[in-house]
């Protein structure tokens, strides 16, 4: 098992909900922080809390993970900053909830350009710091929603099956080439964070509503997320589903195969969404 105590560990998106409890108990056990957000604020506030939960060292950077070049000026930065890199969890993400024909381009750019390209940069930005550390990790945080789809959340949806199909695919590709460095992707399901009350809703969707459905639904805490997560980490499990949700979730096109979209079909007819 992973001891990540001294360990270098980037996480993106992390001045709310899974990124920062995630940063507040790895930074319990002891890691090393490089904790980045496109809200400055947000993350030095998340430092402060790592901080005050141990005296380790805690780096915060304000960073747009859409932006390309920045995120490698990151990725070199974090090294010359704290040495040697261990772990990135590309976390940050964002939704959009809108059905296919009220979404604008705009909308769909916007959550590609995070939740996928995010990840992407994120990934090959670290990568060959990872490999140099000579025992590195790359998590990247994907969703149920990257295990089955939902009405109204094709953007999402396209955006997480993405990044779980990038993030599978270089497993497969780094074991086969014996590099240092394991992948884990990460499906949470319901997690009681900002990220309902930030998203985008299309014409004739009130975000209040979504919100309010939202905060019905989710079970899990991120504190518990970050715990769940860990584990997996711990263990280099490569799918690390997170809540009891998620569980049953991923349980329904294995059992139903594309039959799930039915019961989805169901749900969100009981539900009105
Ligand atoms: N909350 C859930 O139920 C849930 C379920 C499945 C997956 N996820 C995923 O978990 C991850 C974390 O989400 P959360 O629920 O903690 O949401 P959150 O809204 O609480 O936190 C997301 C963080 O990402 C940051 N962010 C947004 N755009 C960014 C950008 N361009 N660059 C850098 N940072 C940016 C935000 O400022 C925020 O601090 C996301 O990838 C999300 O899709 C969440």
């Amino acid at each position: 098992m992973r001891d990540y105590r001294g360990r270098v560990v980037a996480i993106t998106g992390a001045g709310s909900g899974i990124g920062r409890s995630l940063a507040c108990r790895l930074a319990y056990q002891g890691a090393r922080l490089a904790l980045s957000d496109i809200n400055a604020d947000a993350v030095a506030a998340t430092a402060r809390e790592c901080q005050l939960r141990r005296a380790a060292d805690v780096e915060h950077f304000a960073l747009d993970v859409s932006d390309r070049d920045a995120v490698y000026a990151h990725a070199d930065a974090v090294a010359d900053r704290l040495g040697a890199v261990h772990l990135v969890i590309n976390n940050a993400g964002v939704a959009v909830h809108a059905g296919v024909r009220a979404m604008t381009d705009e909308d769909m750019a916007w959550i590609m350009d995070i939740n996928f390209w995010g990840v992407v940069h994120g990934t090959r930005a670290f990568l060959p710091h990872l490999i140099a550390s000579g025992s590195g990790q790359v998590a990247n945080v994907s969703s149920v929603f990257g295990l089955i789809s939902a009405p109204k959340d094709s953007a999402y949806n396209a955006s997480k099956f993405a990044v779980r199909g990038f993030t599978e695919s270089l497993r497969q590709e780094l074991r086969i080439e014996r590099q240092p460095v394991s992948v884990s992707c990460v499906h949470p399901g319901g997690i009681k964070t900002a990220i309902a009350r930030t998203a985008r809703v299309g014409d004739g969707d009130d975000q209040a509503a979504v919100a309010a459905l939202f905060d019905r639904v989710a079970l899990t805490t991120p504190d518990s997320a970050a715990r769940t997560i860990i584990a997996g980490l711990r263990r280099d499990r490569a799918r690390i589903l997170v809540g009891p949700d998620a569980w049953a979730i991923a349980a329904l096109p294995r059992l139903l195969g594309a039959r799930y979209s039915f019961a989805v079909e169901k749900a969100a007819r009981l539900l009105s969404v």
